[in-house]
């Protein structure tokens, strides 16, 4: 067991609950914390933070509004405060610099860069669309309807696997020579979401397809399904970036810092439908 206690904030999400379980796997001690862990955290209640910061000498930080304002706030003072405490690393999962509408980049910037400022030893992460949007969130019950209705045209993106995010995070909190940098995290392969479903479609055996629809057409039937507005116009200029083919390139960082390639959404498609991800 190492002397290291690392905190993981949004240890519940796609990318939290891997980098605690790696990190519990290499034997470094993982303080869990989320609104819901037992160790609960929240970017609103300044009160939680004192405890999930005591005697950590890492963190991995997932700030689900990133791109606020209040986000970019939060995160500075939140690092002065760790580095206060005796917090060394720190790893901060953001986003590529695309200019998405909806996600002012001002404030990205400023919240990658608050890290650093403070004193921290920091890394930011930058990754693509997660492979797991389509097994663990918001694209699951799509692709369990038979039918992704989407407005991403047939442009491609570099989907990642939250697997190799982690493994990139955990690699950056606990060996040295990552402070400063920032990371691109794409998968290996250009897909288009048409190429994906087909691989799940293929993965699962059954018949699933990809619609590629008009942006207006999508916020209909988004709204008709009572989806929030604030998320509907959130996702359609995620959807355009992907379309543009604003998102259209790979990039080695995954193989650069774990040495070894990325993983593939063929096999992530294979091992999520084994283990039940799209059964009812
Ligand atoms: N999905 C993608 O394709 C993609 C691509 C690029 C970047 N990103 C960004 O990557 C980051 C990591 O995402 P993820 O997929 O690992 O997370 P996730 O699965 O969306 O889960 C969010 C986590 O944050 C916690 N959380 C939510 N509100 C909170 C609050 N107010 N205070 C403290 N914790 C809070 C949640 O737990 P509780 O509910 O228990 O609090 C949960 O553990 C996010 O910033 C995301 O926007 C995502």
């Amino acid at each position: 067991m190492s002397d290291e206690t690392i905190l993981v904030t949004g240890a519940t999400g796609k990318t939290g609950r891997r980098v605690a379980q790696q990190l519990q796997d290499k034997a470094v001690l993982v303080r869990a914390a989320s609104r819901s862990s037992q160790v609960r955290f929240d970017w609103a209640d300044h009160a939680t933070w004192a405890p999930a910061l005591r005697d950590v000498t890492g963190m991995y930080l997932v700030a689900p509004d990133l791109g606020s304002s209040q986000a970019a706030e939060n995160i500075a003072a939140f690092a002065r405060r760790a580095a206060e405490a005796g917090v060394r690393r720190a790893v901060l999962v953001s986003f590529p610099h695309t200019g998405a509408p909806g996600l002012d980049l001002g404030h990205v910037a400023a919240a990658e860069q608050a890290l650093g400022t403070a004193g921290l030893a920091a890394t930011v992460l930058r990754p693509r669309w997660f492979f797991q949007n389509f097994s663990e969130d918001f694209l699951r019950d799509a692709v369990r309807s038979g039918d992704v209705r989407l407005p991403a045209g047939q442009g491609k993106e570099a989907f990642v696997d939250a697997e190799d995010i982690a493994a990139v995070a955990v690699t950056a909190l606990t060996e040295d020579g990552h402070a400063g940098q920032s990371y691109e995290l794409s998968g290996p392969r250009l897909m288009s979401f048409a190429d994906a479903v087909a691989d799940i479609a293929h993965a699962t055996g059954h018949d699933i397809r990809y619609t590629a629809l008009s942006a207006e057409t999508y916020a209909t039937e988004q709204r008709a399904h009572g989806v929030p507005e604030e998320w509907v116009q959130l996702t359609i200029g995620l959807y355009a970036d992907v379309r543009s083919g604003s998102l259209n390139t790979l990039t080695g960082d995954v193989e650069k810092v774990l040495g070894r390639p990325p993983r593939d959404f063929t096999d992530y498609a294979r091992t999520a439908a084994a283990q039940g991800a799209w059964t009812a």
